[in-house]
């Protein structure tokens, strides 16, 4: 059997977008982070699914949430990503956002910020996985711009053409 790392490497050849997934914690702060495990999942209820590591530090905050949203970045995004990939609670003091109007962060409708894609979830089901939970989001809300979306392959951020 191969070690972890092989195993992580050999999960990296597959390419995806990259998100941030966003909600409000309790005390109604709003939290966000890069994930790259969105699917979707049905069409009839529409249903999408992403994965949260055990050990986050905002595990908590979605475990909690009864809503949140779903950014799916663009190719101009990299810092957004690389931004929402750090640990820490202040992280939206300097990003635009303005509030879906079930009260999740969203980091599209502002002057400075255009993502690709937005769906907004009612949390659904969380599942215990392995040392992830799988969060399943009911859309209640979507919308997409004509932009030329982040991708992530291979352990770095690409564009569509490279
Ligand atoms: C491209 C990319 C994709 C990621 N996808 C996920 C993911 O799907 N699920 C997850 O739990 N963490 C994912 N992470 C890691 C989190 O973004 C990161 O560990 C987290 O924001 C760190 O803060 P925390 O420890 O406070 O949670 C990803 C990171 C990057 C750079």
């Amino acid at each position: 059997m191969n070690d972890d790392n092989t195993f992580r490497r050999c999960l990296a050849k597959f390419a995806t977008g990259v998100t941030v997934m966003t909600c409000s914690d309790e005390d109604g702060a709003p939290c966000g982070m890069t994930a790259n495990s969105f699917s979707s999942v049905s069409l009839e209820p529409p249903l999408v699914l992403w994965n949260i590591a055990k050990v986050s530090n905002s595990l908590e905050a979605y475990m909690d949430a009864a809503h949140f949203a779903i950014n799916v970045l663009a190719a101009d995004q990299q810092e957004l990503a690389t931004h929402f990939a750090m640990s820490d609670h202040t992280l939206f003091d300097d990003v635009e956002h303005t509030l879906s109007a079930d009260g999740a962060p969203v980091l599209a409708d502002t002057v400075a910020v255009y993502t690709v894609a937005v769906f907004e979830c009612r949390t659904h089901e969380i599942h215990d996985c392995g040392d992830h939970y799988i969060i399943i989001g009911e859309v209640t809300d979507f919308r997409s711009e004509d932009l030329e979306p982040l991708l992530f392959f291979d352990g770095g951020y690409r564009g569509i053409l490279g």
